[in-house]
């Protein structure tokens, strides 16, 4: 038995925030951007009146809508993101909330697994439709960036980075003869955890890289705080990324991961129809496209309008390319990949 994708959807907000509009904030420049990651504009969501989970939820609904299905009969639910409404609970259980399908008590899984967030949550839904135990998985990547960006100078190779958006799949048992996920690939090296990361709040009390740094009470002191006045003060409350290795790392392993999913399947680059990666940098796609020697017409690029949007991005862009009519029926589609963790995947 294979999986399908019965439905899709994507929905990003109506703001639409420029690189013009990022230089008032910070020492930055519309050149720079663009020629550093292809990023032209990236849409932010309203504060206060969305969230990552409402995002989610319109994503959802369109998916829901277009899989011919309604909410009630989705019976599980896996939602990735880095930017959750809350610390805990996750966002699966908001969303189904959301939805209005608390009747059924479906599970809600929410995975953290940042830019290769969709693919893993992928592979996840295949093998319990594989194994029979759901009939219609409800899968969404969401983020809201910009809640927790850093628009100082300090945070400005992180922040013009992130745009806000969401897109889902409905995912079903596949009814037809070479229809479906061929396979999946999933990796992951702790090597570099911090290189990538947003590590405040949390749990380490400075375990990997001292106390001083972060202002923890004494250790000898029951209980803890998650957040010091001296990561305030001192800026540790966003997202931090050391940019070139990220980069140097990705375009080794997003090729990597592509030829073993192909390898696996008995495939070659020559056969991707459309190749779908987790929108980056331009830079990287247009490296890795050149790797693989794949056209330009197969390769779906968006970050030039929506920036990197983590979890989301891959739905996001292979939602619009079925609307555009560039994703049909048979063909061999690939998704693929790499961040935060790192961790990189491809289907
Ligand atoms: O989903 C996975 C997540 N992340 C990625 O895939 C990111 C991978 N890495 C990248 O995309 C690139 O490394 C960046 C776009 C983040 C940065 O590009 P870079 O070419 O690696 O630049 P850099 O970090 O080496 O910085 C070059 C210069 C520095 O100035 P100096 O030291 O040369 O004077 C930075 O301070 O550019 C400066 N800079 C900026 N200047 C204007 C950094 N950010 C900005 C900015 N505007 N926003």
């Amino acid at each position: 038995m294979r999986t399908k994708i019965a439905g899709i959807g994507h929905f990003v907000p109506e703001h639409v925030v420029t690189n013009q509009d990022l230089t008032s904030y910070m020492d930055t420049t519309d050149e720079w951007i663009r020629e550093r990651t292809g990023i032209e504009e990236r849409r932010y969501a309203t504060k206060h009146k969305e969230s990552t989970t409402s995002l989610g939820a319109k994503a959802a609904r369109i998916a829901i809508e277009r899989a011919g299905i309604a909410p009630e009969d989705i019976d599980f639910i896996i939602f990735a993101t880095l930017s959750p409404d809350y610390y805990f609970p996750g966002c699966g259980v908001l969303l189904q909330r959301e939805l209005g399908v608390t009747s059924k008590e479906v599970g809600a899984l929410d995975i953290r697994n940042q830019c290769s967030g969709f693919v893993y949550g992928l592979s996840i839904a295949d093998q319990f439709i594989k194994t029979g135990m759901y009939k219609n998985i409800l899968l969404v990547g969401a983020e809201m960036h910009s809640m927790g960006l850093d628009f100082s100078d300090e945070g400005r190779a992180v922040t013009v980075i992130f745009g806000d958006g969401a897109g889902a799949v409905v995912l079903q048992p596949a009814d037809k003869e070479g229809q479906g996920i061929l396979t999946t690939c999933l990796h992951s090296d702790g090597t570099h955890a911090e290189e990538l990361a947003m590590i405040n709040p949390g749990s380490h009390g400075g375990y990997h890289l001292g106390t001083e740094k972060f202002g923890y009470p004494d250790p000898a002191t029951p209980g803890g705080v998650f957040v010091t006045q001296k990561m305030m003060d001192d800026n540790l409350l966003s997202p931090n990324m050391t940019g070139q290795l990220v980069f140097k790392t990705a375009v080794v392993k997003f090729p990597e991961v592509i030829n073993e999913a192909l390898t696996k399947v008995g495939l070659t680059t020559t056969d991707i129809d459309v190749f779908v990666p987790h929108q980056a940098n331009l830079r990287i796609s247009q490296f890795v496209q050149k790797v693989l020697r794949l056209p330009e017409e197969k390769v779906v690029n968006n970050i030039q309008k929506y920036g990197n949007t983590t979890a989301a991005s891959i739905p996001i862009a292979l939602s619009e390319a079925w609307e555009q009519g560039r994703v049909k029926e048979g063909d061999l589609v690939c998704l693929a990949a790499f961040g935060s963790g790192f961790t990189w995947g491809s289907a």
